[in-house]
């Protein structure tokens, strides 16, 4: 299995601290974000991964992560995107570098406590379909920044919402992502969406229609850090005073 960090987009939500540098290079703690990602993939055993990012900094990542060799990255590939069109434009460009096998994709901006290593090896033994990994949010005002599940009364994800007014669970679809190989044709034929983007989430509710989506929750403290500049420091703090990607 491959992985795929995605790490463009134009950060709006952090201005003006993303006028000068891409969201994912600001610092959490003691590292620029980016290297939890790159942390979290490889300890879930994945040690092939794409890169993806645009913008006008794209070059601090190579001297960041460089070949990865010295972050446990057997293959590090980037992949420059021309203009921010989305997360499923973005994932797009890792195409060819997937080839035929199955990938993980991690949003840049997210941070887990836990390894995700267990969703990593059940995807491997899934025949077919996707993974998501969802996470507990009790709190409505945030539920309504993210993707949030509606399950039915089997417990099976009916739909995914993206960004609800009425959130229909508690929980939300955090940035971490199993697909197989076919994800690539599915984003093809993706229509942009009210803010202009190619959505994950019509990616995910492709899989969803199809009765082949199985999802993990996670466990322990998840975060996006690019969502809004309270959740960048939220999720800072979290790192100092906890430290995350534990076994
Ligand atoms: C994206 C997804 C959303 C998901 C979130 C997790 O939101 O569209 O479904 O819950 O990442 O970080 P965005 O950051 O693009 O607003």
């Amino acid at each position: 299995m491959k992985g795929v960090v995605l790490a463009g987009g134009s950060g709006t939500r952090l201005h003006p601290l993303t006028r000068i540098t891409n969201k994912h290079l600001l610092p959490l703690f003691d590292r620029p974000m980016i290297s939890y990602g790159i942390e979290a993939l490889v300890q879930a055993g994945i040690t092939e991964i794409m890169l993806v990012t645009g913008g006008t900094h794209a070059g601090e990542f190579l001297r960041l992560l460089g070949n990865g060799h010295e972050h446990g990255i057997d293959r590090l590939s980037y992949a420059y995107q021309d203009r921010p069109g989305g997360i499923a434009e973005a994932l797009g460009l890792a195409e060819r570098f997937a080839a035929d096998d199955p990938i993980l994709v991690m949003l840049g901006d997210n941070i887990v406590e836990h390894s995700f290593r267990t969703t990593v090896e059940r995807f491997g033994s899934q025949d077919r379909g996707a993974r998501i990994i969802l996470t507990e949010e009790e709190d409505p005002t945030h539920l309504r920044h993210l993707g949030v599940p509606d399950f039915d009364d089997a417990g099976r994800i009916r739909r995914i919402v993206e960004k609800p007014e009425d959130p229909p669970s508690h929980y939300a679809v955090t940035g971490i992502y199993c697909y197989p190989p076919e994800v690539f044709s599915i984003i093809g034929t993706l229509e942009p969406s009210g803010r202009g983007e190619l959505e994950i989430t019509d990616v995910n509710n492709w899989f969803v229609d199809k009765g082949e989506m199985e999802f993990d929750v996670l466990e322990g403290f998840w975060g996006d850090a690019g969502e809004s500049i309270e959740a960048y420091y939220a999720v800072n703090d979290f790192v100092r005073a906890h430290g995350v990607n534990k076994a």
